[in-house]
């Protein structure tokens, strides 16, 4: 830390602020006690195309909730993102695009961090996420480590039927969209199954995406039932709809749409101009977090 640096970030913590950097402010009590390591992994996929804009709303507000326990995967070097990160950026190589094997080998370098970490619970999030970690970590106590959890939300009504290897499967998957959480145990029994490209190699063959190449893994081979949780909450879903007196209990909220022109974003007090807070996820940190709205630059 240079001397400007220490003394922005004095002058900014005296007055109550967490300073990065000198222009990265966010109120204290938006910071949740120190989370162990060992306790949560969390990581957010992203793509260079969105590090300005999706990544940079989650170093502005959720990321900061939690620091020690976020990891953005990308396939892009950047060092200015990875600055605001703490390091915690990822640069998976996987090739840029949201093609069936980019998302695949993406989640197979997702999964061999939460396999090389082996925190209690392992999660993974999409980039137009918003994540209340408080509600996450209350959610994750319901449920025991150390034994096999696979919770999520799904998308479909009822079990998908993809061909499978050796023939017509049918299995439950969830969103990658909403959410994904997995106990220790259940990484555990994934550890061989992921490394050296296994999971990408998987995805190949069903040639489906990576959520349901996980479903697939832990639903169909591993015989481990997907538990839904209905505090998860994926694009595919009107965000809108959630009443802002259940929003504090939401464990995931998301700002993504597939229509540009219509827009799918949490109602909540706006605090910020539209064009500074496009995911609106400025003004749902707020909400949830402080009285006292940090001036995001
Ligand atoms: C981010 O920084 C960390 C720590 O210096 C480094 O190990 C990592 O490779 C960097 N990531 C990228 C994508 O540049």
């Amino acid at each position: 830390m240079n001397l400007t640096t220490a003394l922005c970030a004095f002058i900014f913590s005296a007055a109550g602020w967490i300073a990065v950097e000198g222009y990265r402010r966010v109120p204290r009590d938006a910071r949740l006690e120190e989370v162990g390591r060992n306790r949560l992994t969390i990581s957010v996929k992203t793509t260079a195309k969105f590090h300005e804009t999706r990544a940079k709303d989650i170093v502005d507000t959720w990321f900061q909730l939690a620091p020690e326990n976020i990891y953005l995967f990308t396939d892009v070097n950047d060092e200015k993102l990875n600055r605001s990160l703490n390091g915690h950026l990822i640069n998976t190589h996987c090739g840029l695009g949201h093609t069936r094997d980019h998302l695949n080998c993406k989640m197979n370098a997702e999964l061999e961090l939460f396999a090389r970490e082996m925190s209690e619970w392992s999660c993974h999030f999409d980039d137009d996420n918003y994540v209340n970690i408080r509600v996450l970590l209350d959610v994750l106590d319901l449920y025991d480590h150390t034994r096999d959890w696979y919770l999520g939300k799904s998308s479909t009504r009822g079990p998908v039927d993809i061909q499978g290897i050796g023939g017509k499967t049918s299995f439950w998957f969830a969103t990658g969209g909403a959410g994904i959480c997995l106990s220790r145990a259940l990484v555990d029994k994934l550890r061989h199954r992921i490394s050296n490209g296994g999971f990408f190699n998987l995805g190949r063959e069903l040639r489906v995406p990576d959520d349901m190449t996980l479903g697939y893994l832990i639903n169909h081979q591993l015989g481990v039932p997907l538990t839904s949780v209905d505090r998860f909450h994926s694009h595919f879903e009107d965000i809108a709809l959630i009443g802002q007196h259940e929003i504090h209990s939401q464990v995931s909220l998301s700002a993504g749409s597939y229509d540009a022109r219509r827009p799918n974003l949490v109602n909540v007090p706006i605090a910020f101009p539209t064009g500074k807070d496009k995911q609106r996820f400025r003004s749902l940190h707020c909400f949830l977090f402080s009285k006292r709205c940090p001036d995001f630059r």
